[in-house]
């Protein structure tokens, strides 16, 4: 029989264990920013679209309205971008992206109306998405998807789950070159990361 004082401690004892641990997950959470490999990566670096709510619980990073063509008025297309909330903390603290960290790029098509604000396009359906998720160590050689410190993908609006890209290199890189020096990132469209519009 165990005495009672001896039970006492073991409990005690049981309930700090559990709260250093629970500490240390939250911590470990933290240091390793955003769970996007958790999320989004099996072990062999194959990338789905997270099956989460990113439009209400990640944070809109800004949107892109692409011109229609000539003779037509409004925008044709409407790309909007998101990510985790702890990738805007990372940015404004050291200028990077962190690891884990996922850029999703919605493609909208549109509506175009005259409203009491002038000639105005709003998102409609969604088409396809493309995903960009930050390797800052290289997880993954020889896998096509991953490189430049990146994963890369496109998703098309019925499969969520299996990209069609192929290749990040061929598929990918060229258009993000004007970029090249920002981490591969068009961040002037994304006004959050720096800062809260001067207030
Ligand atoms: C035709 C050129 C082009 C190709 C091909 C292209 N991108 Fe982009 N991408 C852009 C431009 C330009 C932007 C920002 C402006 C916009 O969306 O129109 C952008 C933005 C993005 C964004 C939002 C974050 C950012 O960089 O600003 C992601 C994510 C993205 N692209 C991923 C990809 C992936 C993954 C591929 C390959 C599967 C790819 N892109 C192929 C031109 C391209």
């Amino acid at each position: 029989m165990m005495k009672s004082s001896m039970k006492v401690a073991l409990v005690v004892g049981m309930i700090v264990i559990s709260a250093s641990m629970f500490g240390l997950i939250a911590s470990s959470g933290q240091a390793a920013g955003p769970d996007g490999f958790q999320i989004a990566v099996d072990d062999k670096g194959a990338i789905r679209l997270p099956d989460i709510d990113y439009r209400k619980d990640w944070v809109s990073l800004g949107a892109w309205a692409v011109a229609a063509e000539e003779g037509t008025e409004g925008s044709e297309g409407i790309h909007a971008v998101y990510t985790q909330p702890g990738t805007v903390e990372a940015f404004r603290e050291t200028g990077k992206f962190p690891d884990g960290a996922i850029l999703i790029k919605e493609l909208f098509s549109t509506t175009t109306d005259d409203m009491t604000t002038g000639t105005v396009s709003r998102a409609n359906d969604t088409s396809g998405w493309f995903m960009m998720i930050k390797d800052s160590t290289g997880r993954y050689p020889g896998n096509k998807l991953w490189g430049d410190g990146w994963g890369w993908a496109y998703f098309d609006a019925k499969d969520r789950i299996n990209t069609t890209t192929t290749d990040y290199e061929a598929n990918c890189l060229g258009c993000h070159v004007p970029v090249q020096d920002q981490d591969w990132v068009y961040v002037q469209g994304y006004p959050v990361l720096q800062g809260n519009g001067g207030n």
